[in-house]
């Protein structure tokens, strides 16, 4: 069952989520070549609990750290340890922040030094997955608008949609319902309503949209051909007359 939140509770998810995106803005600056996953999850950790909030993914269902960090292959929930990152490297760093009983989740794909145009290309439409998607996005619009408007953009540009995992509803737990796929059909699903809090989150694949789950960590998701991936995401308020973009 899905929550509408009260303004109250509004305000709560803004705090949340302004933490979030600073502590993505402060990993932005900091992250370089040579450092670990574990350095990045440490930044991460540090900002977070300076806020005052806590970094919510850390023990969640078991999840060993305070951020997902996931390199090239990985498409999510890459476990940070002491993988170096290299020039040339696209490093998607997803975090939770929850401060006040409200969770805000967000995520950016950053580039390590000297990127390939084509992975520049894979992280730049990704981008604009999510924007497309709040294109036109108000109370009243069907669900399944979302992914198909991801979907739409990221096939024409010759990428794979990841299917396995999906956005969500958010609020007093990481995930609510309902979900939110990136791919579906226009006018399909549930219709959105005011003070809904859904993360959009596009995982688009440089080549097919087939994952491989890591059963011996029980997390990392890597790409089935071993191609790259990239991933944004934000916290969104579905509002009467449009959205807010709560972690931008
Ligand atoms: N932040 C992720 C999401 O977008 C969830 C990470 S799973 C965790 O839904 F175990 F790391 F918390
Ligand atoms: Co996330
Ligand atoms: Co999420």
């Amino acid at each position: 069952m899905f929550t509408v939140k009260s303004e109250q509770e509004i305000a709560y998810m803004r705090e949340s989520c302004r933490i979030v995106k600073e502590t993505l803005e402060f990993v932005g600056k900091n992250i370089c070549a040579g450092m670990t996953t574990k350095d990045v999850d440490t930044l991460v950790n540090k900002y977070i609990t300076s806020c005052g909030a806590y970094p919510s993914e850390l023990g969640y269902e078991g999840y060993p750290a305070s951020s997902c960090v996931s390199v090239n292959e990985v498409v999510v929930h890459g476990i940070p340890g002491d993988r170096v990152l290299l020039d040339g490297d696209i490093v998607s760093v997803d975090i939770t922040a929850e401060k006040n009983g409200f969770h805000g989740d967000a995520a950016r794909t950053f580039l390590i030094g000297n990127v390939s145009e084509e992975k520049r290309r894979l992280v730049r439409v990704t981008e604009e997955c999510f924007f497309k998607a709040v294109e036109g996005l108000q109370a009243g619009v069907p669900l399944f608008n979302i992914g198909h408007a991801v979907q739409t953009h990221a096939e024409a540009n010759g990428y794979g949609v990841v299917r396995a995992l999906t956005g969500h509803g958010i609020g007093r737990q990481m995930h609510e319902d309902p979900s939110v796929p990136n791919y579906g059909r226009r006018g399909a699903g549930m219709r959105l309503k005011a003070g809904m809090t859904i993360c959009i989150e596009p995982m688009i694949n440089m080549g097919t949209y087939k994952v491989n789950m890591n059963h011996a960590d029980g997390w990392t998701v890597t790409t089935a051909d071993g191609k790259p991936a990239a991933h944004y995401e934000n916290t969104v308020l579905i509002k009467e007359d449009g959205v807010e973009i709560l972690t931008l």
